[in-house]
């Protein structure tokens, strides 16, 4: 278990409404879903929740509405053990993401960003300080609250690790100098032009990354090959563990929290990103966002 790690998120507050049915509608189609839920998510609230689940002191930064859905996600992190007092209650409607899931585990998504795109960036970067090992964000609130955190951290020696989820071309060159850029193969198109399918194209797009972020590491997460790590000299890619796909959904997130949590203990990236790609096969094989994260014991049973 991760013990004495104290860790922030700064990011999204989602009620998911998760639809599953045995393949996605073509346009103008209209078809039958099998099972339907709602359930916590959100990239930011995701993240915090496997950070508390594998042991560490999590605190999360972000903001809800006052209505029934911002209530029920407090509640939810409340009883997990993260401390929500950095989360602000007074936007306009809480973020809601639809998720249809087809019979492979594969999902699309909409989300309606509500709250996490009012987050104040002054609010969000009061929250910060040297008593912290390690801030996560992603890109599901709004660039000028990811800056101001990001940067806020860094002038405070903070380990920093940039989830870029979802995909969109964000500016980078406003946070120089972070430790982990981690996007998926989308955010990586979306980033850099570059489609990571091979050994070359994951280098170029990797260079490129490194190049606008000057990240100390970046790593790809690259789905069922599993993820890649460049480091400014050396690519290695690190296949993921064998798993039975039952929802694809927050799998990422898994990842990127498992992954930063062993960096912060251990300082190993590529033990970092061995522990990343366990705790993502163990989240794939399970349905729904926060829900399909593992604890750290969950996690050493992978071999
Ligand atoms: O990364 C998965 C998350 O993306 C879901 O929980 C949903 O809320 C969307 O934000």
């Amino acid at each position: 278990m991760y013990k004495n790690i104290r860790a922030a998120v700064m990011g999204s507050i989602n009620m998911d409404f998760i639809m599953s049915m045995e393949r996605m509608p073509e346009s103008g189609e209209n078809i039958v879903g099998k099972t339907y839920s709602y359930a916590n998510g959100g990239k930011g609230a995701n993240q915090a929740t496997a950070l508390k689940k594998l042991g560490a002191d999590v605190k999360m930064i972000g903001k809800v509405a006052n209505d029934s859905n911002g209530a029920l996600l407090i509640n939810n992190l409340n009883s997990l053990g993260v401390d929500t007092a950095d989360i602000s209650k007074d936007g306009d409607v809480t973020g809601l993401a639809v998720i249809m899931l087809d019979g492979e585990g594969k999902n699309r998504i909409v989300v309606y960003e509500g709250a996490n795109a009012q987050i104040d960036p002054k609010t969000a970067s009061k929250a910060i300080d040297n008593s912290l090992d390690l801030l996560l964000v992603q890109f599901e609130t709004n660039e000028e609250a990811v800056t101001a955190t990001v940067n806020k951290a860094i002038s405070e020696n903070v380990l920093t690790v940039v989830d870029c989820g979802p995909a969109k071309n964000f500016s980078l060159e406003k946070m120089q100098g972070v430790t982990v850029i981690t996007p998926n193969e989308s955010e990586t198109k979306a980033l850099t032009g570059i489609s990571p399918d091979t050994e070359d194209s994951i280098l170029a797009a990797s260079i490129c990354l490194m190049e606008r972020s000057r990240a100390k590491y970046v790593v790809l997460k690259l789905g069922s090959r599993g993820c890649s790590v460049w480091d400014g000299n050396n690519l290695k890619i690190m296949p993921t563990y064998p798993s039975e796909v039952v929802d694809t959904t927050a799998a990422g997130d898994c990842f990127t929290a498992a992954m930063a949590l062993e960096l912060a203990v251990s300082g190993d990236i590529y033990k970092a990103c061995d522990m990343g790609n366990k705790a993502g096969s163990i989240a794939v094989s399970r349905l729904g966002a926060d829900a399909s994260m593992p604890t750290y014991d969950e996690v050493l049973t992978i071999r």
